[in-house]
């Protein structure tokens, strides 16, 4: 559930009329909801409790909203973080996150990357290669640290998502190949500066059906038990983010938060571990709309075009993997006003440049408001200042305030660092 809703025809983000945003800022905007954000941890971390698993951290997925005004406010229900980058660990402890609680994921961290996460004291390195724990053994014992780690194995399960977001299965790029663990494992016994008591797995985002977690899961359970009979001291286990949000108008029915949780205890609750989780989407997607106004229309002998001020440099998931966002008008139309069918598109020179195609709309006017819904996630972090335009602001809303946790740069921030080279001026 989201805190977005129409009050007598006009879209409000919690006790905030979204018109009046835009009136201030100016479109196109990221408009988030802290109420949301907070709603969706709190139903995970209750989801956990009510299984009965006594120790669980869940570090949200900075990737899918790295917004520090956005981090800060699941770090202020004390949520940890899964980083997958240098600046991702920047953002993370700006936003309050404390270094014990954050995971560092990821297949191809740099010898400064980790360096500097050591510094910092993170939690666990997710290691996903023989070459990735060597160096990280090398770094530590440089600086004479113990990097914690767990081994990203891959379990070798389609996770029945869209194949660019599916990372599970063997031919993917990601983790240490299952039937390679065990060497794995004893491999970095063997190292100083690495203590291995970590095993992680992530099989994709956007699964929509518990199966493929439950397979992977009792993967992993007969993976612990395999590793504690040759002596390794297992105490953690990360299991990912992945699970799936409804996008199509909120009829689809992903797995329940609950049903995952007591999956997780029956499982592996009994092990003794801590479980660590890494949700981005579940948390983040429906708690954040993009606010576009159009531009102007243009029927055509195929197709209609509702031409908007938002485009694939705003949300690249429809142009990237097809996905589905509902688009609606910000002040609810009459069901009077009659609909035909447009292609919503952006500016951009591209024919891939749509938020939208085939969406029954009415003729809008130059200047009116849409709302394309459920970009909390994967939204502005997948942003570029393609065909130089300037990246969207961002607005989060509390309750009656709200505030810009990113401003618009202007063209002059735009082009800063950039030079003609000395031979040509
Ligand atoms: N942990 C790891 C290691 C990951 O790679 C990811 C996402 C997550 C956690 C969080 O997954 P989530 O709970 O959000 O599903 N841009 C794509 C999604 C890419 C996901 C990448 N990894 C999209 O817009 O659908």
């Amino acid at each position: 559930m989201d805190h977005f809703e129409y009050r007598d025809g006009d879209l409000f983000a919690e006790n905030v009329d979204i018109s009046e945003i835009a009136a201030q800022v100016g479109t196109p905007f990221y408009c988030y909801s802290s109420a949301t954000l907070r709603r969706h941890y709190a139903v995970l971390a209750d989801a956990l409790a009510q299984a009965g698993l006594p120790d669980t951290l869940i570090c949200y997925s900075v990737k899918a909203n790295s917004n520090i005004g956005v981090v800060a406010t699941l770090a202020a229900q004390g949520a940890g973080a899964d980083i997958v980058s240098q600046g991702e660990l920047i953002r993370a402890m700006k936003a309050g996150i404390p270094a014990e609680k954050i995971v560092f994921s990821g297949v191809g961290k740099t010898a400064p990357e980790m360096r500097a996460a050591l510094h910092a004291g993170i939690a666990q390195f997710n290691v996903e290669s023989l070459s990735e724990i060597d160096m990280l053994a090398s770094v530590a014992q440089d600086i004479g640290a113990t990097a914690r780690i767990a081994l990203r194995v891959n379990p070798d399960i389609d996770a029945g998502t869209h194949e660019k977001i599916s990372t599970g299965k063997a031919e993917n790029k990601f983790g240490i190949a299952w039937e390679d663990a065990e060497a794995a494992y004893a491999h970095a016994a063997a190292l100083d500066g690495i203590e291995a008591n970590g095993i992680d797995i992530h099989i994709g985002s956007q699964i929509t059906d518990l199966a493929p977690f439950r397979a992977a899961f009792e993967k992993t359970a007969e993976l612990l038990d395999r590793l504690r009979a040759n002596g390794h001291n297992i105490t953690r286990l990360d299991l990912g983010g992945g699970l799936g949000v409804p996008y199509e108008n909120n009829n689809e029915t992903p797995p329940d938060p609950v049903a995952y949780a007591q999956m997780i205890e029956q499982i592996l609750g009994d092990k003794g571990c801590q479980i660590i989780l890494e949700p981005g989407r579940l948390i983040a997607a429906n708690a954040g709309v993009l606010v576009t106004s159009v531009i102007r229309s243009k029927r055509g002998q195929a197709k209609n075009f509702m031409i908007v001020d938002a485009a694939m440099t705003e949300l690249l998931r429809p142009t990237l993997y097809g996905a589905y966002h509902h688009i609606a008008p910000v002040i609810e139309t009459t069901t009077s006003d009659q609909t035909i069918d447009w292609d919503v598109v952006g500016p951009v020179c591209e024919s891939g440049d749509f938020l939208g195609l085939s969406r029954p709309l009415p003729d809008m006017p130059s200047g009116a408001l849409l709302a394309v819904f459920s970009v909390g996630a994967y939204g502005a972090v997948l942003g570029s200042s393609y065909n130089t335009r300037p990246a969207a602001p961002e607005v989060l809303v509390d309750g009656e305030r709200f505030e810009i946790v990113r401003q618009r740069p202007d063209y002059e921030a735009m082009l800063d660092g950039e030079t003609v080279p000395d031979w040509l001026s």
